[in-house]
Formats: C-alpha cells, sequence, structure tokens
C-alpha cells in the first residue's frame, strides 16, 4: 500500500527497537527506505534487529541504553546521530510493565515502569525536540501507548498512570512545539501477541479471556501496527497531530458499553433472545 521508498532520505530512532512491536516498525521503516536507529538495554536483540535489517537491504544503528537515564540518553543520541546523521523522527516504543496488585507494589516497583515509560519518554523527547528546534528540523514522534491511558486498568497501576501521562505529554507538546513544525502522535494498541507483553500479563487462561473480549475476533498484528506508524511518519500525516489512534479491534469500546457483552455470545442465539422480547403484532 505503500510506495516502496516512501520514507527515503528520513532517520528514525526506534526506542525498545530489538524486540517485539518496536522491531516491526523498525522493520518496516527501513523497508520502506528509512535510516533506523533502535536502543535498549539488552544488546542481543538489538544487534539481531540491525542484521536483519541490513541482511533485508536496510540501514540500521544500534547502542545500548536505558531510556529511564537521561545522561544516558544524549550520550545515545550523539553516539547514533554519528552513524545515522540527523534523526528526524522518535518512537516512543521502550516499556516496561507487569501484574501486580497495587497494594502489593513496592517502591522500587512503580519507580522502574514510571521511570521507564514516563521519564523514558520525556528523555527522548525532550533530547530529539531541542535539536529540531535548534536546527528547524519538522520532526515528528509517535508514543506507543495502550487504550487503558485513559480508561485506567485495575493491576497494571503503575503502567496506566504512566501512560496517561505520556498521552498528557503528547497532546501537550502537540500545541507547545506545533509553532516549530514538530508533530507529536500517540498510538493506542489493544492486545498484540509478544514475547515481552504476553509473558508478562497473560498467565494462565487469560490470553482467551483475553481474546473473548474483542469484537473482531482475534488479537492484533505487529504489521498493522507497523504499517499506521508508517503513515503517521509520513508526508501524508503533516496536519495530524495531537492525535491518539487506537488500533484495538473495538476492545476497549465494548467494554465501556452497557449491552456490548452481547458480542460475545453466538449472534443468532443473541438475536433470538432479542426477538423473543418483541412486542407481539397485534
Ligand atoms: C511485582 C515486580 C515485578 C512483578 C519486578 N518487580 N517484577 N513487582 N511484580 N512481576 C519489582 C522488583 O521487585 C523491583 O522492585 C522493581 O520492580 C524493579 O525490578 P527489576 O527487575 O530490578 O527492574 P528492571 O530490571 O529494571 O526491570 C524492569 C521491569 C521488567 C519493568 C520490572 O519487567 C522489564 O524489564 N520490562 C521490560 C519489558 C516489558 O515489560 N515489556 C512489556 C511491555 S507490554 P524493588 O522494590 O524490589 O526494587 C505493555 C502492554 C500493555 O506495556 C498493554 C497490553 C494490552
Ligand atoms: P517488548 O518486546 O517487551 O518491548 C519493550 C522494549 O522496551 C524492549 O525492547 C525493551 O528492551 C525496551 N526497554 C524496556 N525498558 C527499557 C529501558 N529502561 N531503556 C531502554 N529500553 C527499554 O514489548 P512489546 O509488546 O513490543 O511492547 C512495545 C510497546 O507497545 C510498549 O510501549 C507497550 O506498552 C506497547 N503495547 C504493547 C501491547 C501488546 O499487546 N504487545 C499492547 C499495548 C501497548 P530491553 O529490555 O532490552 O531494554
Amino acid at each position: 500500500m505503500y510506495q516502496s521508498d516512501l520514507l527515503a532520505g528520513r532517520t528514525f530512532l526506534v526506542t525498545g527497537g530489538g524486540t517485539g512491536l518496536g522491531r516491526a516498525m523498525a522493520m518496516r521503516y527501513a523497508e520502506l527506505g528509512a535510516t533506523i536507529a533502535i536502543c535498549g538495554r539488552r544488546t542481543a536483540p538489538l544487534e539481531a534487529t540491525c542484521a536483519d535489517i541490513a541482511a533485508a537491504g536496510g540501514k540500521a544503528h544500534w547502542v545500548s541504553t536505558d531510556v529511564r537515564d537521561m545522561e544516558a540518553v544524549e550520550a545515545a543520541i550523539v553516539e547514533l546521530e554519528a552513524k545515522t546523521g540527523p534523526i528526524d523522527g522518535l518512537v516512543n516504543n521502550a516499556a516496561g510493565n507487569f501484574l501486580c496488585a497495587s497494594e502489593d507494589l513496592s517502591p522500587g516497583a512503580f519507580d522502574s515502569v514510571v521511570k521507564i515509560v514516563l521519564y523514558g519518554t520525556f528523555n527522548c523527547t525532550q533530547a530529539l525536540g531541542k535539536r529540531w528546534i535548534e536546527r528547524d528540523t519538522q520532526g515528528a514522534v509517535i508514543n506507543i501507548v495502550t487504550t487503558y491511558a485513559w480508561m485506567g486498568s485495575a493491576f497494571v497501576l503503575p503502567s496506566a498512570a504512566a501512560k496517561a501521562g505520556v498521552l498528557a505529554m503528547t497532546r501537550s507538546l502537540a500545541v507547545e512545539w506545533a509553532t516549530y513544525g514538530i508533530r507529536l502522535n500517540a498510538i493506542a494498541p489493544g492486545p498484540i501477541p509478544t514475547e515481552g507483553a504476553f509473558s508478562r500479563l497473560m498467565a494462565g487462561g487469560m490470553e482467551k479471556e483475553a481474546l473473548a473480549r474483542i469484537p473482531a475476533g482475534r488479537f492484533g498484528r505487529p504489521d498493522e501496527l507497523a504499517d499506521l506508524a508508517v503513515y503517521l511518519m509520513s508526508p501524508a500525516a503533516q496536519w495530524v497531530t495531537g492525535e491518539v489512534v487506537t488500533l484495538d479491534g473495538a476492545e476497549w469500546l465494548k467494554s465501556g458499553q452497557e449491552f456490548s457483552g452481547f458480542t460475545s455470545h453466538p449472534r443468532a442465539n443473541v438475536k433470538a433472545v432479542l426477538n423473543s422480547m418483541r412486542p407481539k403484532k397485534k
């Protein structure tokens, strides 16, 4: 659906780009001609993703860094730009999450997730935003949140609070930095199977329950997220800013709608019950 050189001449940093959804976005961007920079803490997935991009004919560089640490982020960007040239797009994808009853969270647990998601997003956004303002670059940022950024969610409190903060950051900066031509948008995926997310969040029979909550009847796919992330980085999205695009097969709408639970039952049964309630014709 996209021209093969759509992103030629562009350079994007994808945080957490060595695994899961970050990797999918990095690979797709590279396939469409962008030069890719990725970061994360573990070197092995970063190396592997860059090798796969190179094997497919793309250009990618990595650096190991912890997005919680502003100084480390600054150093990483200097190191990456020395290899890639100026970065003009950022995907804040790195995240931490786990299931835990909120009363059992240790200070370190809350701190860890909020620092990765909220501080990490701020650190990378400010480090590149400053450069873009100075260089008069029309940069673009995509923040990967999730639908509970506005709904909230039990048992993932640090993530919910941090993602809500990231959404507020997206909307705040979209207005503040529009004058510099910098765009910020968010993508809110529902469940998309990745090792990182599903190993931490889908214990026991939860995967089946999660699937049953999705009106579209299936989980999302990384390539669907990647194609949306391409659009938001592309020139076609020049006037799209401050937006959050949901990609969840209508999952969150269903959970908030009084009668939407009917969609979990076979439609013929639902119709039979509804019809049985209709007033009889006189
Ligand atoms: C309670 C936990 C815990 C758990 C860790 N902690 N796991 N507490 N339940 N399951 C606590 C530790 O005891 C410690 O607190 C603190 O958290 C930090 O743990 P460390 O292991 O020292 O930290 P670190 O190595 O920095 O690891 C960060 C992490 C880990 C967030 C805990 O899970 C991680 O590296 N995650 C990165 C990848 C990830 O989470 N991917 C999934 C994103 S999916 P104390 O107080 O003892 O020091 C996602 C999807 C959302 O966001 C939407 C789905 C639909
Ligand atoms: P993932 O593979 O675990 O991705 C998280 C990435 O972040 C990893 O590459 C991890 O690498 C990196 N990371 C974590 N802490 C970091 C830190 N301190 N510094 C630098 N990098 C760090 O999980 P995923 O499913 O692809 O998630 C990607 C994004 O999608 C996240 O923002 C997540 O919240 C969002 N999301 C996912 C789903 C889903 O169902 N999969 C749904 C909604 C939203 P290291 O551990 O090596 O650092």
